[in-house]
């Protein structure tokens, strides 16, 4: 194989209780990529197409991830990248993610897989350090390994693949504002009561729970943020609203995807999830802010092969 044209997916991380720790992989939405070998060595970003990121390998997200797994691996030649970018930086979908692990994952592939899957989150947690300044593995690790994700550890990288209920399906509203993820950290207390503490890893326990026993209830139950969503609330426009309507559609519940501005639900079935992106589509048409909808399944398996050469 000389040439990989990819599927990376778009993410939704921190799954409203685990903040920098839980994530997952969608299935409609995503970036396209080519990775190519070609004699030269290093790393070259030859096309962007669909949003405005920098070409530059060193400024670019899947250009410093791939310099990154490059470090360990000795070559004789190089790649050449091309992205077609369909999820829009500063979104909450983990668009920098989708670059950085689709970069690793393809180059990984056309060496013969070296690396492990857990190698190549490290690799691409370096694209998530440049894009925002912390190299955080929520969206990186679902778009790599599919489905639910838990960072249970950063030091060491403990990552755990998470049972994927077969009924789950996700809404998000993207409006179309940017809220860029360092500025959505900045924000953020260091600290947290106990009194928080005690009811968020409740909540992680339950979530894991219910996604491993097919729980639904317990599942929606279990999608509360006490820490990060009551700061963060205040960047997006009629977030309680957004909440609230999506819950009396039948969601099982409802938060920000990420840093935001997206706002996603889960919900057990593809009918309820259709109703909860009319119920989001009526909050946003008097809101005024243009919006897009998706709605998906989760993603199992993470990045696909769309062609070889
Ligand atoms: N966990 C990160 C944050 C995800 O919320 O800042 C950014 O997409």
């Amino acid at each position: 194989m000389k040439e990989l044209k990819i599927f990376t997916p778009a993410t939704i991380a921190n799954v409203s209780c685990g903040f920098d720790v839980l994530g997952l992989a969608l299935d409609t939405v995503g970036d396209e990529m080519t990775i190519r070998k070609v004699a030269e060595k290093g790393v070259r970003i030859t096309k962007i197409t669909g949003q405005s990121v920098p070409l530059e390998t060193q400024k670019n997200v899947s250009g410093v991830a791939a310099l990154a797994l490059l470090a360990e691996i000795n070559t004789d030649f190089g790649f050449e990248i091309e992205i077609d970018k369909r999820i829009k930086p500063g979104s909450g979908i983990g668009s920098s993610a989708a670059s950085s692990a689709g970069a690793v994952w393809a180059i990984n592939k056309l060496l013969g897989d070296p690396f492990s899957t857990k190698d190549l989150v490290r690799f691409a947690m370096e694209g998530e350090r440049l894009a925002s300044g912390v190299p955080h593995a929520d969206n990186v690790a679902p778009a790599l390994f599919g489905g639910f994700t838990l960072v249970r550890s950063y030091e060491p990288l403990d990552i755990i693949n998470i049972h994927t209920p077969s009924e789950l399906y996700v809404t998000v509203i993207h409006p179309q504002i940017e809220v860029k993820t360092s500025d959505a950290r900045e924000i953020l207390k260091t600290t947290v009561t106990l009194k928080n503490a005690i009811k968020q890893w409740g909540n992680v326990g339950g979530l894991i729970s219910g996604l491993y026993t097919e729980d639904y209830d317990l599942i929606g139950r279990s999608l509360e943020d006490f820490i990060v969503e009551p700061i963060r609330s205040i960047l997006i426009p009629a977030f309680d609203l957004l909440k609230l309507e999506s819950v009396k559609a039948g969601a099982l519940g409802c938060g920000i995807s990420g840093s935001g501005p997206s706002v996603f639900a889960l919900s057990k079935g593809k009918d309820t999830a259709l109703k909860v992106a009319e119920a989001m589509r009526i909050v946003y048409d008097k809101v005024g802010v243009p919006y897009d909808i998706h709605v998906s399944k989760v993603n199992k398996e993470g990045i696909k092969i769309l062609e070889s050469k």
